[in-house]
C-alpha cells in the first residue's frame, strides 16, 4: 500500500480509493463465481477496456449495457436490467459489478437490491461525481414522473473501489459537475479541503488523487455515522434543496443540466439564505460565491420561474408536514441541518441568484 491509496476494510461496505485501487481489488473479486458487469454505452467504450486490462483474471458472465443520461435513469431501463439478469440466469450468490457514473450506480444499485430480493453489488465509479459522492452511501433509485430519485431504497454495495484511472476520458462538463460536490465537502465540513481548492479553477488542479481521497473520506465518515439520513447525513444536502428543484425544472423542460451545475446554483442561493439566518460575515459569503462563480456559469433564469421552483421544492423528500427544511452553513466549514426556512427567504435567495447581486 502507498500514500495514494486509502483502504478501509469495514462492514457493511469496504473501500479502496486511489491510484492502483483496481489492481488492489483483484483478489477480492476472485471469490465471486458468477458476475455480471453493468455499464452505459460511454462507459462500455471508454472504461470497460481499462477495467479488463487492469483486472485480466476477473471472470464474468456477461455485460449489461444501458443508455446513458439522467433521462434514462428510469423504470424502463430498470426493467431492461432485470430482464437481462433473468436471461443470464443470475442467482442470489452472483455479483453485479456496477461500472459507471452516478446514473449507473443509482439505477444499478436499485436493480441489484430488488432483483431476487437482493444480489450483491460492487461500485466502480468512473466519474468524479461518482467517486466522491454517488457511489458511496447506499442511496439507490430512479427518477419517476419528472421527479428526481422519486423511487428507490437505501442498499449498500459490499465494496466501493475508486480508481482515478478512469477519469482520463471524462468530458469537461462532467469534471465540472463532480467538482460541485467536492466544493460542498469543503463548505460543510472540511476547511482544509476548501483551502486546497480556494481560488482554483477545476481545470488547474493537478492533485486529483489526493482530493478524491479526501472528499470521498468526508462522505464515508458521514454515512458511517448516519446511514439512513436521520441526522448528520442531512448536512450533505446543502445546496441540494434548491439545486434539485433547479435540476428537475431543466429536466422537465427538456434541457437537462448536469447535477453539479444545478447544485452549484443551489449552493449560491442556500449560502445566501445561511448568511441571513446565521448573520455570518459578508466577506465569507463573497468568498463562497466567488469560488462557485469562478467554476460555474450562472443560469439565465428570470423571476417568472420562481413559482415553478417553489412547487418543485414542495415535492422534495426533505419536506416534512409541508415545511421546507434546509441544511445550511453555520459558517464556512460547518453545516447544520433541519433548519426551517420561511418561504419568503427562499424566494429572496432565488432573487439574489437571478439578479447576481453583491452581498450586503
Ligand atoms: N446516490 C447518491 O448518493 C447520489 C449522489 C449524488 C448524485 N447522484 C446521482 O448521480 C447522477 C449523476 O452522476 P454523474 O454525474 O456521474 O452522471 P452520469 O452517470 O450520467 O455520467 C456522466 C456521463 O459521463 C459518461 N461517463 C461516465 N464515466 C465516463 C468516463 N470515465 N469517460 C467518459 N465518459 C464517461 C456517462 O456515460 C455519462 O454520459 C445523478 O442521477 C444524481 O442524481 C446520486
Amino acid at each position: 500500500m502507498n500514500d495514494s491509496l486509502f483502504v478501509l476494510d469495514s462492514k457493511p461496505v469496504s473501500y479502496v480509493i486511489g491510484e492502483g485501487a483496481l489492481a488492489f481489488s483483484e483478489k477480492n473479486l476472485a471469490q465471486y463465481k458468477q458476475a455480471v458487469i453493468l455499464v452505459d454505452e460511454n462507459v462500455e467504450k471508454h472504461c470497460l477496456p481499462v477495467f479488463r486490462e487492469k483486472l485480466p483474471l476477473f471472470n464474468y458472465k456477461g455485460v449489461i449495457s444501458i443508455q446513458s443520461g439522467e433521462q434514462k435513469k428510469n423504470l424502463e431501463q430498470t426493467v431492461h436490467i432485470w430482464n437481462e439478469l433473468t436471461r443470464m440466469q443470475v442467482d442470489r450468490d452472483s455479483l453485479l459489478v456496477v461500472l459507471g457514473g452516478g446514473v449507473v450506480s443509482d439505477i444499478g444499485g436499485f436493480a441489484a437490491a430488488t432483483f431476487k430480493r437482493g444480489i450483491k453489488s460492487i461500485n466502480f465509479p468512473t466519474t468524479l461525481l461518482g467517486m466522491v459522492d454517488a457511489a458511496i452511501g447506499g442511496k439507490t433509485g430512479i427518477d419517476f414522473s419528472n421527479f428526481k430519485n422519486q423511487v428507490g431504497l437505501f442498499a449498500n454495495p459490499c465494496s466501493v473501489i475508486v480508481d482515478p484511472v478512469f477519469l482520463s476520458t471524462l468530458e469537461d462538463k462532467h469534471w465540472q459537475s463532480g467538482f460541485a460536490e467536492v466544493l460542498k465537502y469543503g463548505l460543510i465540513m472540511d476547511r482544509e479541503l476548501w483551502r486546497m481548492l480556494k481560488g482554483k479553477h477545476y481545470r488547474e488542479i493537478d492533485e486529483w488523487s489526493k482530493i478524491i481521497i479526501k472528499a470521498a473520506r468526508d462522505k464515508i465518515d458521514i454515512v458511517r455515522h448516519d446511514a439512513h439520513e436521520k441526522g448528520i447525513r442531512k448536512n450533505l444536502n446543502f445546496g441540494h434543496t434548491l439545486g434539485h428543484a433547479i435540476e428537475s425544472y431543466f429536466l422537465k423542460s427538456g434541457k437537462p443540466v448536469t447535477h453539479g451545475q444545478a447544485i452549484a446554483a443551489g449552493m449560491i442561493c442556500e449560502a445566501w439564505i445561511s448568511s441571513k439566518v446565521y448573520e455570518f460575515e459578508c466577506i465569507q459569503l463573497e468568498e463562497i460565491i466567488e469560488m462557485i462563480d469562478l467554476n460555474f456559469d450562472r443560469f439565465n433564469l428570470d423571476e417568472s420561474v420562481i413559482p415553478d421552483l417553489l412547487d418543485l421544492m414542495r415535492q422534495d423528500k426533505k419536506v416534512r408536514e409541508g415545511k421546507l427544511r434546509f441544511s445550511l452553513l453555520r459558517k464556512l466549514g460547518k453545516a447544520v441541518h433541519d433548519i426551517e426556512v420561511d418561504m419568503k427567504l427562499v424566494r429572496e435567495g432565488l432573487q439574489f441568484y437571478i439578479a447576481r447581486e453583491k452581498c450586503s
